[in-house]
């Protein structure tokens, strides 16, 4: 067997060794994997082991809000590993770095949402969602929207939307039964949110259809449609959350108050961490009736939770997501310059730049690649492509930028 000893190897030939042990040792999503190999990461760019520089346009999938290498972040991880990591599951020992972060974002929150679960992903995050609704509700529909995305487990791949999650959720049916989509901003379809119904689940922005704003009459209309009928509104600000459109929070940018909110990605500062959060008397369900409503061994990990803490105060003493707006103000007058960008949509610095051919996407990730861009399309939308850099991003950055993204679109 090739070992990746580096003595008597040449360096292009580790290179070729450790491709072959990922594509033979690592358990693959997809036949064509991007293959390029990370050495360092900083600020907006991440490197090779040959030294190219890659504009990193997908940031982790909105994770690495802060940039990367935040010295800030990296200092609390460190400081956290030291004291201490894994003590007890969640929930029984009083640890500074959870209490700290849960009283910190339930201030960000919409008022009335005082208390938080931590998870270790989004997934998971919306599994505890989906159980709060139906524990506190005692119902058991669950409504989610067309084109929504909340992750790949059984019950967040549930909530994929029918008909177009169809295609990734046939093959691993059975899935959660009494689950139907509504499309997301139709009024008409709220009425089908009935006294029946435990739980909404819905993006503020809906992210992997390709950043699909909502209509803010049908955001009030949907808080009020759950009102009336009983049903928690459980907002996914996974991918929204923690400054990304241009607020800490994208239900605050709407002016919307959801029963229940679901955190990851960014939460974590770049660590794994994801958050349930809500009113308390509603998160309290899952102390009785059973008690260990819902139990994990990790979440809400100390060190994460250190990181995730010192990511929030980063971009809140930077005034980082005051800057937001502007920044995808930017970007968006300058991209859309190039003739073959049909239109832009765009929440903040989640930007999606449409260009209305499939052909034209599958291409322009290769020249990306070749001129030192991360970019990535979107689940339900392969004619657009994702601009979702660290929110670190400067100016001089984006316009250095777009420079190289009209270069790319040039030579399609
Ligand atoms: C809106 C939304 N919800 C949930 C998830 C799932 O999060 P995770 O991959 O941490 O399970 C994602 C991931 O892309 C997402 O974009």
């Amino acid at each position: 067997m090739e070992t990746l000893d580096p003595r008597g190897a040449g360096e292009n030939r580790l290179v070729m060794i450790l491709r072959k042990q990922f594509l033979e040792h690592i358990g693959q999503t997809s036949p064509s994997p991007m293959m390029v190999e990370v050495d360092r990461a900083e600020g907006v760019f991440f490197y090779t082991p040959e030294g190219k520089r890659y504009f990193d346009l997908v940031a982790g999938v909105s994770v690495s809000n802060v940039g990367h290498g935040n010295r800030a972040v990296v200092e609390a991880v460190q400081r956290q590993a030291s004291d201490y990591m894994h003590i007890m599951v969640y929930g029984e020992l009083v640890e500074r770095p959870q209490v700290e972060y849960a009283r910190r974002i339930t201030e960000l929150l919409p008022e009335g949402i005082d208390c938080l679960y931590f998870v270790n992903s989004g997934a998971e995050a919306v599994e505890v969602a989906l159980k709060l609704a139906k524990r506190y509700t005692g119902r058991t529909e669950l409504i989610s929207m067309r084109r929504a995305y909340h992750g790949s487990t059984h019950g967040a791949m549930s909530m994929m939307g029918a008909p177009e999650g169809e295609e990734w959720k046939a093959e691993f049916r059975p899935l959660l039964p009494d689950v139907k989509s509504i499309r997301f901003n139709s009024l008409e379809d709220l009425q089908q949110i009935t006294t029946r119904t435990a739980g909404v689940l819905c993006e503020v922005v809906q992210g992997e259809a390709g950043v699909r704003l909502p209509n803010p009459e049908w955001l009030r209309a949907l808080r009020a449609r759950c009102t009336e009928v009983g049903a928690l509104l459980i907002f996914d600000e996974i991918q929204t959350g923690m400054g990304r459109t241009g607020e800490m929070f994208a239900s605050v940018k709407y002016g919307i108050v959801p029963d229940v909110v679901c955190l990851a990605k960014a939460f974590g500062g770049g660590m794994p961490l994801g958050g349930v959060a809500a009113n308390r008397n509603i998160l309290n369900s899952f102390t009785h009736n059973p008690c260990l409503g819902h139990i994990t061994t990790f979440g809400g990990h100390p060190v994460c939770c250190a990181a995730g803490l010192a990511a929030l105060n980063y971009l809140v003493d930077n005034k980082i997501v005051e800057s937001v707006e502007a920044k995808g103000a930017k970007f968006e007058a300058l991209v859309s310059q190039h003739a073959k960008v049909l239109e832009i949509r765009r929440s903040g610095l989640l930007i999606a730049v449409e260009l209305g051919r499939a052909e034209y996407l599958y291409r322009l990730m290769e020249i990306f690649k070749e001129e030192g861009i991360m970019s990535d399309w979107f689940l339900y939308c392969d004619t657009a492509f994702r601009i979702s850099p660290p929110l670190t991003i400067s100016d001089a950055e984006i316009e250095e930028c777009c420079a190289i993204i009209h270069r790319a679109l040039d030579r399609l």
